[in-house]
């Protein structure tokens, strides 16, 4: 299966909120996705799989440490790499923008996601209690620090 990893357009919107309603008990609206779109310090990706919208995930600059926000697959395009996909081309152009910290909250609970983050180099540095709803979950707090030299 080939993926194609690029910018998130207006256009994508109305397809990512529906991947994005069927993923998160709390998911963002098309409101949500469009205000990010016309804030130049939101960077978002979305992923295209046989001719679809597969998945999306951007960030929050915040003078040069990024909040990784929204990080989602529709379930029919799950375990085939598309996260990974959608997060080294994050990471590369968030570093390439000058991004020198990226950090995220997960659920407690979300081993697959957990284990990605993981992989990509991030690193437990706190819990969050209650952080999240519908159900309420602690959140880890991780980390991922680009190495000054
Ligand atoms: C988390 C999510 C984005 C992953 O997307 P994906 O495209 O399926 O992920 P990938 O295929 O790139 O990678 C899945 C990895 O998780 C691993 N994995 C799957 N289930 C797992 C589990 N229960 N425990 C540990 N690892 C698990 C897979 O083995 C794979 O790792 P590998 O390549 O080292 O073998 C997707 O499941 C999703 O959208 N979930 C709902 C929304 C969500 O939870 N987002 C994260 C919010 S922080």
């Amino acid at each position: 299966m080939e993926i194609a990893v690029r910018e998130l357009k207006k256009s994508d919107i109305e397809e990512l909120a529906e991947i994005e309603s069927k993923a998160f008990s709390m998911p963002w609206s098309k409101q949500d996705f469009e205000n990010l779109l016309s804030h130049s310090y939101c960077f978002y990706l979305v992923a295209m799989a046989e001719g679809q919208i597969a998945g999306c995930c951007g960030y929050t600059d915040s003078f040069g440490e990024a909040d990784i926000d929204n990080v989602v697959v529709a379930e029919e395009f799950r375990g085939r790499g598309i996260a990974q996909a959608m997060l080294k081309e994050l990471l590369t152009r968030g570093e390439a923008a000058g991004i020198n910290a990226f950090t995220l909250e997960v659920r407690v609970s979300n081993a697959a996601a957990i284990h990605i983050y993981e992989k990509f180099g991030f690193q437990p540095e706190g819990i969050r209690p209650r952080f999240y709803e519908k159900p309420i979950e602690d959140a880890v707090i991780m980390w991922r620090r680009r190495a000054v030299m």
